[in-house]
């Protein structure tokens, strides 16, 4: 049994068991948390469902923080996969379960180790900064990891001499440079989804809603941050929408923070920033990997569990851990 459940978990990423369709996965998934001592945290970027059945919904900062400090054995972590390997890193006593190890992540693998040690290698007298959407490898190749709500303030924490790289989003990376001034050596990768955001169709809508504010994530592109209203991370663009005066949003990042967005804010008009593509949903194909089914059968299952060489957890601990000093002592 134990094996066939491996063969699956590898070929498919996740273990299917037939569930019996009366059943409220609502109100199981409550129980089996209860029974287990476990935690379900997701990002702002999972299906609704999942949003509503999680003890901490977060940014990628406030994931990273919360898995830190839960006590629960066991933390289900409904997201992608640098994520839960991140709360592995920071938390390596606690059984991590990711409901489909298929969820990965455009940044991460524009980034292969290899490469990356080449590319340090080269650049021997530069210091690196790689944001939270690597691999393992890569923070363990890194100085200090960021994230898009502490990026500004990790950056400004080196001196302006200091040679520096920033990986693996060029779009964040280039963001940075451009309001701290800095001129960081940037790797080049990019985000599937916020790098196919028409800027073309956001014109067309913003004549069409004038009063429309768009609030943009900085994985986009140059273009579109520039005729932005607003530029931050999930947790930033969502306080903005809540906080602001405005009636009406175009949101140019994943589809999934909407739900808070009109949670918090019912009266308010928000209107998902239109991609170059015929699909007009913004879905990051792998955050939707995960499913409400697929929690339920990892928790039951206690399976596919994150795993990770010793050697490589402690090298990415210590990046991490410095990101967590400085933000603290910034107060982000
Ligand atoms: P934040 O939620 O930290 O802004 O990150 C967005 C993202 O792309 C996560 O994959
Ligand atoms: Fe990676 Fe982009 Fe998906 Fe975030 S939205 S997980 S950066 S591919």
């Amino acid at each position: 049994m134990i094996q066939a459940q491996e063969i699956e978990i590898k070929q498919k990423g996740y273990v299917e068991i037939l569930i019996d369709p009366t059943l409220d996965l609502f109100e199981e998934i409550k129980k089996i948390k209860k029974q287990k001592n476990a935690v379900v945290l997701a990002h702002y970027y999972q299906e609704s469902d999942i949003q509503d059945i999680a003890e901490y919904i977060g940014d990628s900062l406030g994931l990273a923080r919360e898995a830190q400090k839960t006590d629960a054995e066991i933390i289900v972590f409904a997201g992608v996969h640098f994520m839960a390997e991140t709360a592995k890193i920071l938390n390596p006593s606690r059984k991590i379960l990711l409901p489909d190890l298929n969820a990965g992540c455009s940044l991460s693998d524009s980034c292969p180790p290899a490469l990356f040690k080449k590319f340090k290698e080269k650049h021997s007298d530069h210091l690196i900064i790689s944001y939270i959407n690597c691999s393992a490898e890569i923070k363990a190749l890194s100085d200090v990891i960021c994230t898009s709500s502490n990026a500004k303030k990790i950056v400004e924490s080196f001196p302006k001499e200091q040679p520096l790289i920033f990986a693996p989003d060029k779009n964040l990376g280039a963001y940075i440079n451009k309001i701290t001034g800095r001129s960081m050596l940037l790797w080049n990768g990019t985000c599937m989804v916020h790098e196919i955001f028409s800027l073309e169709k956001i014109s067309k809508l913003k004549t069409r809603y004038p009063t429309a504010k768009l609030i943009a994530h900085p994985e986009c592109e140059e273009k579109i941050l520039s005729i932005a209203d607003m530029v931050g991370s999930t947790t930033e663009l969502l306080k903005f929408s809540q906080s602001d005066s405005g009636g009406t949003y175009i949101v140019a990042t994943e589809s999934g923070i909407l739900h808070q967005m009109i949670k918090n804010s019912p009266q308010k008009t928000f209107i998902p920033a239109p991609p170059n593509n015929s699909c007009a949903c913004n879905d990051c194909p792998h955050m939707k990997l995960n499913t409400l089914e697929k929690i339920y059968t990892c928790l039951v299952n206690e399976k596919p569990e994150i795993l990770m060489e010793e050697t490589i957890r402690v090298a990415a601990k210590k990046p991490i851990e410095r990101m967590l000093e400085i933000s603290n002592q910034a107060g982000v």
